[in-house]
């Protein structure tokens, strides 16, 4: 245990102090309109496309199988969502933090993503980088001027938070009456956080609100993939609520301090909206409506397996849908990439106004 916190902290002093070169080109801006170039990525799972520990189930088969064809640290068959937006915005995904220094340096100009499988605002089940450790990192790089303030201020940034301080709170405490109080102080931390990044001067934010946890397969899978879990949803119901909240608060503040700019620059990514629209187009195109809509695509073969979960002499000990393509939720928690192209096709909308 000590040796893996030890190991953690090495880990973090590592990533926060390589240096890397200036990636913005030297006379950027000058003459043609400055479309945003740039998407920097913070967060959990939904947003990770390849941060995560090779240890992680991400790297192994059959996550990757549509999309690159092998595990690609992607937490889907294929594409995640940040993978969607970038292409919404209509650049590269940008790369993972972590191959910062193995990649083409000019791949670097698309952004970066510091985001995370497993993690949280506060610290989670999961070793990795919770959010403000990877605000610290992407602080280290703009104190190390690789990114200009021109090239930040024409940037994006997504920050994506999925539930894993409350699966984290549900495993160390589950105590229900201290909830509402757990929900505040995280939605307090996302705030800060938000406001930690546009101070290092990310002026565009699109920050997600909570999908339905309790209809996530996690939690429907005792009904049989039938019914959703109503004590889950009524988490994601208060925490989207505060998250309103205290954004309008944010808003309101900022105006009185006449900053008037930032007023449309923060968007909320309503992922509850988007997977219950989601859903209830795929279960209609479908056609057969005796299908479970809310059953993922790859489930453990038994009790206790997983996704991805093999045994001893390779045997698989998960069971795999034929069309995966047509499916909504990859695994137990994630969307395949069919789930979340639809889901982003409902957020456009939403990230056109960062436009
Ligand atoms: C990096 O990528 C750019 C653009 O794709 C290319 O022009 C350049 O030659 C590459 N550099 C190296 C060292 O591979
Ligand atoms: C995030 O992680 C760091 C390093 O492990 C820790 O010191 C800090 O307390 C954590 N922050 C929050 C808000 O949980
Ligand atoms: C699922 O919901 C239906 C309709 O609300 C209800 O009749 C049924 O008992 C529920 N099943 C389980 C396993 O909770
Ligand atoms: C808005 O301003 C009030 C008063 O200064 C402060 O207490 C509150 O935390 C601010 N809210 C946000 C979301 O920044």
């Amino acid at each position: 245990m000590e040796k893996e916190r030890n190991l953690l902290l090495f880990c973090l002093i590592l990533c926060c102090s390589s240096l890397l070169p200036r990636v913005s080109s030297s006379g950027g801006g000058l003459g043609k309109a400055s479309p945003l170039k740039r998407l920097f990525v913070f967060g959990d799972s939904y947003a990770d496309t390849g941060n995560t520990e090779k240890s992680s189930g991400a790297w192994h088969p059959p996550y990757g199988s549509t999309f690159p064809g092998e595990p690609s640290g992607r937490f889907s068959d294929g594409l995640v969502l940040t993978d969607y937006i970038a292409s919404f915005l209509g650049i590269k995904s940008p790369q993972p933090y972590t191959w910062r220094n193995d990649v083409n340096k000019t791949l670097l100009q698309h952004g970066m993503n510091f985001a995370y499988g497993g993690t949280g605002v506060f610290d989670t089940m999961a070793r990795e980088p919770n959010m403000t450790a990877q605000i610290d990192c992407f602080q280290s790089l703009v104190e190390q001027n690789v990114y200009t303030e021109h090239d930040l201020s024409s940037s994006i940034a997504l920050v994506s938070l999925a539930g894993n301080d409350y699966a984290a709170f549900a495993m160390k405490n589950g105590n229900r009456e201290e909830l509402p109080a757990f929900i505040t102080s995280v939605i307090d931390q996302l705030v800060h956080n938000l406001k930690r990044i546009r101070g290092l001067g990310v002026r565009k934010i699109a920050v997600t609100a909570l999908q339905p946890l309790g209809c996530l397969p996690q939690l429907t899978a005792v009904s049989s993939f039938k019914n959703c879990s109503s004590s889950w949803n009524s988490i994601t119901r208060l925490h989207n609520h505060q998250l309103h909240r205290s954004l309008q608060e944010l808003k309101k503040n900022e105006s009185i301090m006449g900053s008037s700019s930032s007023l449309s620059s923060l968007v909320v990514l309503d992922l509850h909206s988007a997977f219950v629209s989601a859903l209830h187009m795929l279960q209609h195109q479908s056609g057969k409506s005796s299908e479970k809509p809310l059953k993922p695509c790859c489930v453990g073969a038994k009790e206790g397996y997983s996704c991805g979960n093999v045994g001893d002499k390779g045997v698989k000990n998960y069971v795999l849908c034929d069309h995966p393509e047509t499916s909504f939720f990859w695994d137990n928690i994630h969307p395949s990439q069919n789930g979340w192209r639809v889901v982003s096709s409902f957020l456009h909308s939403s990230l056109s106004h960062l436009l």
